[in-house]
């Protein structure tokens, strides 16, 4: 990234002077321009890598307000822009943030946290490349359908069309495996930032100690073990969506370190002092009552507040019967091309099947059933045989059969781990138990599974 291209705009020769001397030495490639005109000129024919934009162009002013205007007219061009403004004048460099900057720098600079900066905001930028580039191949590898037919769930499209465009905060609440990372992935598609990142950040794997340093970042040195710079995800979703997953198992004492930036929306990147402008949309999914969390004491109201603007409860699978038979002809189709099957039909026995089970799983266990029945069928129709919901059904059905604890036990987390087709994680959300918590069982039990 050493051979970035950096444009120093400034009406000053002896500071744009200064600055090539310094940047070139650390081989940079600079280009310069000394007025507004030549900086949009040079911007939209050289595209530099990174702008330093100086907030007063001519002499006479100080307010930064054509620093501002150009500010506005290079966004489009999503180059990040580095402002330098007079020593002091904070509220400036924060306007200037608002609308878009990357960061700012006080003049007179020092030498040591300029280059750290443009190297810091030259990283993002190529992060955010990256990860636009991995967005399109993976849009293109594997075209996610989303299935709405259900009375309820074409409710809930009429209103993401409706709010997907505003910057509204929304809450996402479902049962595991009702589709609402997939929910986040659409708002973000159909918002107003879908070229900008959509971060996800499970609230529920981030140790505590690393939480901030995971949010905002961290700088080498910040503490014992930072030994790099470390860009946080709200940097990483700037200008995007971020997704808070597991929102409801954020424990209590972090919550206020959330809170904050949220209610102020800024932050300080740990070792930094630097107030940084949080521009991010946020959505938030959670299976947890949050309600009930908060009469406990175990959720804070005020965060709950933030991050609630809208509400979406996706229903359960069992509660919208008409969505059953298209996502199970789209799943058949997916896995057919998957497992390069001809196309298989599914006769309408296995329909009814499809419709009677319960679905404690939802839509994930759905898809793990119509995967399993897929590479099961050796004919051209997928029947009630081959879905294998019989011994799921029976034991839903049955009363509960009177048997020692232990035994219960070992057979529910059978056929959780089957459900689940073997996967620990998936198989823990459905017993509502902590990963560990299923690792101790199988152990105890002797359950095979096979090591993540
Ligand atoms: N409406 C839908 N149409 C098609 N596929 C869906 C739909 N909803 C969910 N899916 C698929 O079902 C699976 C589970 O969805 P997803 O991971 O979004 O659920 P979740 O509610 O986030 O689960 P968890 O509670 O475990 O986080 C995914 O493979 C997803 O692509
Ligand atoms: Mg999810």
């Amino acid at each position: 990234m050493q051979s970035a291209t950096i444009l120093i705009a400034d009406d000053d020769e002896d500071i744009r002077l200064a600055l090539n001397l310094l940047l070139s030495s650390e081989g940079y490639r600079i280009i310069e321009a000394s007025d507004a005109k030549e900086v949009t000129i040079q911007s939209a024919q050289q595209q530099p890598d990174l702008i330093l934009l100086d907030m007063n162009f001519s002499r006479d002013t100080t307010s930064g307000q054509e620093g501002l205007e150009i500010l506005k007219q290079l966004q489009p061009l999503n180059i990040p822009i580095i402002l330098m403004t007079a020593w002091g004048s904070i509220e400036l460099a924060v306007n200037g943030l608002q609308q878009g900057a990357s960061d700012f720098i006080e003049k007179p600079w020092n030498k040591l946290k300029l280059l750290n900066s443009i190297k810091q905001q030259l990283k993002v930028s190529h992060l955010k490349e990256q990860n636009q580039g991995y967005r399109q191949l993976l849009a293109a590898d594997k075209q996610k359908p989303w299935i709405c037919q259900s009375k309820s769930m074409l409710a809930i499209e009429q209103l993401v069309e409706q709010m997907a465009p505003t910057d509204a905060n929304v809450l996402i609440l479902g049962e595991n495996g009702t589709g609402k990372s997939l929910l986040a992935e659409r708002i973000h598609q159909l918002s107003l930032r879908q070229q900008a990142p959509l971060i996800a950040v499970n609230m529920a794997a981030i140790p505590d100690n690393l939480f901030e340093s995971e949010l905002f970042g961290h700088q080498k040195g910040a503490f014992t073990d930072a030994k790099q710079n470390r860009i946080g995800r709200f940097q990483l979703a700037d200008k995007g969506t971020l997704f808070f997953d597991e929102i409801g198992s954020l424990p209590l004492v972090l919550q206020p370190k959330l809170l904050r930036v949220l209610e102020t929306g800024q932050y300080e990147i740990l070792g930094s002092s630097q107030t940084q402008v949080a521009n991010v949309r946020l959505i938030s999914a959670t299976n947890a009552d949050l309600n009930k969390l908060v009469s406990e004491q175990a959720f804070r109201q005020d965060l709950l507040y933030r991050l609630n603007t809208l509400v979406i409860t996706i229903p359960p699978l069992r509660e919208r019967l008409a969505d059953i038979v298209p996502l199970a002809e789209s799943f058949v189709d997916k896995f057919c091309q998957k497992y390069h099957k001809a196309n298989l039909s599914i006769a309408p026995c296995a329909l009814s099947k499809l419709q009677q089970h319960s679905w404690p799983g939802n839509i994930r266990e759905f898809s793990h059933v119509i995967e399993r029945a897929v590479l099961l069928t050796m004919g051209g129709e997928i029947t009630a045989q081959q879905l294998l919901l019989e011994t799921i059904d029976d034991n839903a059905s049955n009363a509960v059969v009177l048997q020692p604890l232990e035994q219960a036990e070992k057979q529910l987390i059978e056929k959780a781990m089957s459900v689940a087709q073997g996967q620990v994680i998936e198989a823990a959300k459905l017993l509502e138990i902590s990963r560990n918590a299923l690792y101790r069982r199988l152990e105890k039990f002797g359950i095979n599974y096979a090591s993540e």
